[in-house]
């Protein structure tokens, strides 16, 4: 017999209800979230997993031993993915909780008056932030996991999905702009609305296209060089978010390649096409985009450094959110866990940690091999998380992938670290990033630790400058003097690359 009733099911920390049908898939409630599904659901990857303080969810035997392999009570815990709706219902999702990087930062240039919205489009988080033009204060920010991430957790899936069809391509370009819209309006009171002048949007090639609903097929395999890489305007109209119809909307250009808008934002946060002395900027994130440069020359690259950063492809990893291992102390190898109690998994930051601890400790030698091989390729942390062999194989790619990136946009422009003023480091990972330990296991090099300055969210700051009219003219004067260098042309990429692969001091500039 049809089941006819509803239920209500309570979703935290955000505090949102929804009520759904009986049967409802706990996946697609979750999804709506922006939980991404790592394994695509089937059951293995425990990313989709939430904590049931609520109410009660039928638990097949499969589901049962999928928990325990992941070490997850059957008593509080489910897999989304494999869960239905058949009570009311309070859950915890621990992907809600990740620290997304905001900026704080206010600025204020000329006489503009009246709001706009600076919006960090990235693929695993979306940010948007409300400013007085008048005053350059922040009035409200709203951050999200990027709804999308339900069609895959990175860019490559993402465009996988895009490329399926256009009805697929439509439908991640109208998840994304509803959800912005829904943003937008949890800010803008109606009483300011007609005052909003204009909405800048910054964000990586893939997202912008996504967003202006561009073919992203030529991103999908070499030169990916897209001919849709200029700026995109919209009418609010179109897009149908609740403010006038005299507010302008722009996705800032890319720049080149997978170098696109949010890497323009953080080259005008720094001001580098005002510096007289050279500067660098290093993104860390599943796709590492790299510049180098100073007035009227500016090289810039992007490397594919994998998502160990974002704890993806780690035996243990995990976004930096509550229950991760931060970071590792070096001397003792005491952890720290976001949000204090039982660590649950490595984050990023604690990953780089954990191979410096035990690098120093010997236990792993410098082809990144664990030395003892009666510990089976297991170094505890805990005695629930382990840094795996495997894991520190991903590390490896990643990191070399980032210095060899750097070191060569370096050796094209014939400087060295010497000739750097600062060496910016933006992305979520710099929060919890020491800057030492990622010098000494080499995925960072400085000719000392001083140059390094952590940026945060270069996008978001350099998009708020976006915001007044004044700075137009710098988006010609950064396109116009950037070059975009090709790191799998260069005959030096492989030998860079297999140097950059081991745990030792850089090879001569
Ligand atoms: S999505 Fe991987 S376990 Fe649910």
């Amino acid at each position: 017999m049809q089941n006819n009733q509803e239920h209500t099911v309570r979703l935290e920390p955000a505090g949102i209800e929804r009520r759904v049908p009986h049967g409802t898939s706990l996946g697609q409630i979750v999804g709506e979230q922006g939980v991404d599904f790592a394994c695509g659901g089937r059951g293995v990857c425990g990313k989709c997993r939430v904590e049931l303080l609520k109410g009660e969810v039928e638990l097949t035997e499969w589901h049962r031993t999928l928990l325990e392999r992941q070490g997850l009570s059957p008593a509080s815990w489910r897999l989304a993915c494999l869960s239905l709706v058949t009570d009311d219902l309070t859950i915890r999702i621990p992907q809600g909780e990740q620290q997304i990087l905001t900026d704080e930062t206010e600025i204020r240039l000329g006489e503009e008056t009246g709001y706009a919205l600076a919006v960090d489009l990235g693929s695993t988080t979306v940010v948007v932030q409300l400013v007085d033009l008048s005053t350059g204060k922040i009035l409200g920010s709203s951050a999200e996991l990027n709804r999308q991430s339900r069609h895959g957790a990175d860019i490559i899936s993402r465009i996988s999905y895009a490329i399926q069809g256009e009805a697929e391509r439509k439908q991640l370009s109208e998840l994304i702009r509803e959800q912005i819209g829904e943003q937008i309006a949890s800010l803008v009171q109606p009483e300011i609305r007609a005052e909003v002048r204009r909405v800048v949007l910054v964000g990586n090639s893939v997202m912008h296209h996504l967003f202006c609903d561009l073919d992203v097929t030529p991103l999908s395999a070499y030169p990916f060089q897209s001919p849709n890489n200029a700026a995109r305007r919209f009418s609010t109209d179109e897009l149908h978010w609740a403010l006038p119809a005299s507010c302008e909307v722009v996705f800032l250009p890319n720049i080149s390649h997978f170098v696109g808008s949010d890497i323009l934002a953080g080259m005008e946060s720094i001001q580098i096409h005002k510096q007289e002395k050279w500067q660098a900027l290093i993104d860390l994130g599943t796709n590492g985009e790299i510049v180098v440069g100073r007035r009227g020359e500016i090289l810039c690259t992007s490397t594919a450094a994998g998502p160990a950063f974002e704890g993806i492809n780690i035996t243990q990893g995990m976004r930096a959110v509550t229950g991760a291992i931060c970071s590792v102390n070096e001397s003792d190898g005491h952890v720290e866990v976001i949000g204090g109690g039982e660590a649950s998994g490595l984050c990023g930051s604690g990953l780089i940690d954990a191979i410096h601890y035990f690098c120093q400790q010997e236990a792993i030698d410098m082809s990144g091999s664990i030395a003892d091989e009666s510990r089976h390729g297991e170094l505890p942390l805990t005695p629930k998380v382990s840094l795996w062999e495997k894991d520190v194989r991903e590390f490896q790619l990643a990191k070399a992938a980032i210095a060899t990136g750097f070191q060569l946009l370096l050796k094209e422009l014939g400087i060295t670290t010497d000739d750097l003023e600062h060496i910016y480091v933006s992305g979520g990972l710099g929060t919890y990033l020491d800057v030492k330990h990622a010098l000494a296991v080499g995925l960072l090099q400085a000719s000392s630790p001083e140059q390094i300055r952590k940026a945060g969210n270069s996008a978001l700051a350099g998009c708020k400058l976006f915001l007044y009219r004044e700075t137009r003219p710098d988006i010609a004067e950064i396109l116009s003097a950037t070059r975009h260098f090709a790191l799998e042309a260069s005959p030096d990429f492989q030998d860079y690359y297999c140097n950059n692969l081991f745990f030792m001091p850089p090879m001569p500039e």
